[in-house]
């Protein structure tokens, strides 16, 4: 037969890209499949001793099932699961362990029958050659703190962690801060992952180090002014899946408290999108799905749930890690459609409260074009007094730009235009229509600095910028722009 080297199979098991948080959030997928009611989740800070346990009230293992359980590939990534099973390829517990760590241990227990304990050790593996399953665990350890199992459930164990604490000492601060920090990802990343499970009734309670955490809800539905979109159903392999988009409140609708943590692990503009669950569990947490969509500051509040069953997971393209899905060729034109609406939807918000707050200005409408007549004739000429100009005129020099602008001026294509407007007025393009945010962000900036440097306060430039010839069109950039944490910095 032939057998896989051992010591290369462990290297490729530990390299499928995990980190700490998602590995934590495949044991909890394993919880869960297993009708935990709790989850104990431990890091004990030791430098290169610390460890990490998982500990669940749900249905435990008899120690053949253990045994099985511990092999990778334990199940066939083809067999039907059962509806709530949040697991597919038979491999979590061993490839999300072995990303952070070279010891691990389970300790299982069912109702009915005694506790059973195996180890797989890499430095074991590496140096005997072999993939022995070790039954000595390290118990002790654990009891020391107060980890066991009470009627039924089971404990993982991470030990020799040498992706998380590697041979730090225990007195070393800042790989202990480094520790603390990991600990706070975790928890942010679980609230976020199973939130539907912390929230309903009957789902589950998760404990880091002893505090219970709160799920965090993508979508604000408490809020009133959210809005809910329509929700609609599109079909995959015959069976149905569920698409309902939110379009999230403006910052001003919001307490400061509620807004900061609405933007959620990633922040506001990472966190737009998507959001994909798998049997309620979140695996993609915002994205447009390579739909042709930026992440762009005024599409923010846009946040899309879409609901799959755990049958449509080769349709999908669910990885190993449950961190990715890809949606089926024959749904995209679908999601588009709703990504566009939702987002057009989205972008609502900011208009609405630009035009607001230009209707508040006390300034005078700025115009980068002006009417003018000459001996009894029309002309258009370039405002010098436009804030643009003003600043290029400053930067450049007059001697420069006043060439450029009289050529402007001068060769208007006016009858082309009047002649495209009279005959096709349809597809004539507003101003910055179809613009990125980011291409008008960097105009925005510029005027910034510009006025900025004149003397003006924050709140000064926004009022003129909102009254100003092009942005004056598209206040959801001047809105978006305003709620950048660095914005006009
Ligand atoms: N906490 C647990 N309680 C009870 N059984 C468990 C637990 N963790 C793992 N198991 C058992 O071990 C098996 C292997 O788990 P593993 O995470 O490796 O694969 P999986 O969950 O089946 O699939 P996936 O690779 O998609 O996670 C599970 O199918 C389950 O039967
Ligand atoms: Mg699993």
């Amino acid at each position: 037969m032939a057998q896989p080297e051992p010591s290369a199979l462990v290297e490729s098991l530990r390299a499928f890209g995990y980190s700490l948080r998602t590995a934590v959030a495949d044991l909890v997928d394993n919880s869960i499949s297993a009708r935990a009611k709790n989850v104990w989740i431990r890091f004990e800070w030791d430098g290169a001793q610390s460890f990490i346990s998982i500990r669940d009230d749900g249905s435990g293992m008899t120690e053949n099932e253990l045994v099985t359980a511990m092999r990778p590939g334990s199940k066939s990534p083809l067999e039907d699961r059962e509806p709530r099973d949040l697991g597919r390829f038979g491999l979590g517990l061993k490839t999300a362990s072995f990303s952070q760590c070279r010891r691990m241990s389970v300790i299982s227990k069912t109702e009915t029958s005694t506790s059973a304990a195996r180890c797989w050790d890499l430095d074991y593996i590496n140096t005997a050659g072999e993939w022995r399953l070790l039954k000595k665990v390290n118990q002790d350890r654990l009891t020391e703190v107060g980890e066991q199992i009470a009627q039924q459930g089971t404990i993982v164990l991470w030990e020799e962690m040498d992706r998380v604490t590697g041979s730090t000492r225990a007195d070393d601060k800042k790989a202990y801060n480094r520790f603390l920090e990991a600990i706070e990802e975790v928890k942010e990343h679980l609230e976020m992952v199973f939130h539907r499970y912390l929230e309903k009734r009957g789902g589950i309670n998760i404990f880091i180090n002893g505090r219970k955490i709160e799920g965090w809800n993508p979508f604000l539905k408490g809020e009133k002014a959210t809005q809910e979109l329509p929700s609609e159903k599109l079909f995959c392999k015959g069976a149905q899946l569920s698409v309902t988009p939110y379009v999230l409140p403006h910052l001003s609708k919001l307490t400061q408290d509620t807004h900061r943590a609405a933007s959620g692990p990633q922040g506001w503009n990472a966190q737009q999108g998507f959001y994909i669950y798998r049997n309620e569990r979140l695996l993609v947490p915002g994205d447009w799905l390579g739909l042709g969509f930026q992440k762009e500051e005024h599409h923010k509040l846009a946040r899309i749930q879409i609901d799959l069953p755990n049958n449509m997971d080769d349709e999908w393209q669910i990885d190993v890690k449950k961190s990715r899905a890809r949606p089926p060729g024959y749904l995209r034109g679908d999601l588009k459609r709703i990504a566009k609406l939702t987002r057009e939807q989205a972008v609502q918000v900011y208009r609405h409260r630009g035009k607001v707050i230009a209707r508040r200005s006390s300034q005078d409408h700025v115009f980068l074009w002006q009417q003018k007549t000459r001996h009894g004739k029309y002309f258009y000429e370039i405002n010098r007094e436009h804030p643009l100009i003003q600043s290029s005129l400053r930067e450049i020099g007059a001697d420069k730009i006043e060439p450029i602008l009289r050529l402007l001026e001068e060769t208007i294509p006016a009858s082309h235009i009047i002649i495209t407007s009279s005959e096709e007025p349809d597809r004539m393009g507003s101003p910055l229509e179809g613009a990125k945010y980011v291409e008008v962000r960097a105009l925005l900036q510029k005027i910034y600095s510009s006025f900025q440097k004149s003397g003006f306060s924050r709140d000064e430039i926004f009022d003129r910028l909102v009254t100003m010839e092009p942005f004056s069109q598209t206040p959801e950039f001047i809105e978006a722009f305003r709620e950048e944490p660095e914005g006009g910095i």
